[in-house]
């Protein structure tokens, strides 16, 4: 069974769904805890609202990484709470090497473009602006770079002419809620590990 620490700055639409999963049976995973760097987000209101512990960690004085004493506050919280896997749904600061080390191999994010196209913020945007006409969501395990790190699942959708930077993140957010759970599934029965920086299956 996976323990999970969500890490997120938003809404938590992506931790819903994981939480979902989890209360059906259909993940084998427990929410250890939640954090924010956002005071007030959705995601720490979601975490309260189904008895998970959920704390609130200033970033500063840094405002799109996590690092320093904020990075060993968060590490420190992932373990008194016995996590064992960290998922990013929606952490909107880069994670540096101190907590990529903490938790070898088990750092996944979730990030709305067929990666590796579009990595970066509002990746559905940047589909519109280049034409694209298909784009997706990839899940994937979180190194050093920015949206770099090895691919565990992909889900994609059709870019549509009338598409607005809001309707195609929409239909992005639906196959995202599909594939978080679904890939850490895979992680939770070991079908999918990392080993080596590659992604190996069984
Ligand atoms: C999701 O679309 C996620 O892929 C994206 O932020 C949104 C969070 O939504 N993440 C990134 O862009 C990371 N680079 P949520 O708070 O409703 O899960």
């Amino acid at each position: 069974m996976l323990s999970l620490g969500i890490l997120g700055s938003g809404r938590g639409s992506n931790a819903r769904s994981i939480l979902e999963y989890i209360e059906a049976g259909r993940l084998d995973a427990r929410a250890a805890c939640v954090v924010s760097d956002v005071a007030g987000s959705g995601i720490l209101e979601l975490g309260r609202m189904h008895g998970i512990p959920s704390f609130h960690v200033d970033g500063a004085p840094f405002r799109t990484k996590l690092d320093g004493a904020a990075q060993d506050q968060v590490i420190g919280l992932l373990r008194e709470h016995g996590v064992d896997t960290v998922a990013l749904a929606g952490f909107m600061r880069m994670v540096k090497p101190a907590l990529l080390r903490a938790f070898p191999g088990r750092v996944v994010n979730i990030h709305p473009a067929l990666l590796p196209a579009f990595p970066g913020l509002e990746a559905w945007e940047q589909a519109l602006a280049a034409g694209a006409s298909e784009s997706g969501c990839t899940v994937h395990f979180v190194d050093e770079g920015m949206d770099t790190g090895p691919v565990i699942l992909q889900r994609r959708v059709p870019v549509l002419p009338d598409d607005t930077p809001a309707s195609l993140h929409a239909r992005i957010q639906e196959q995202e809620h599909l594939a978080y759970p679904e890939a850490l599934a895979l992680l939770a029965s070991g079908r999918v590990r990392l080993e080596g920086g590659k992604v190996v299956r069984s």
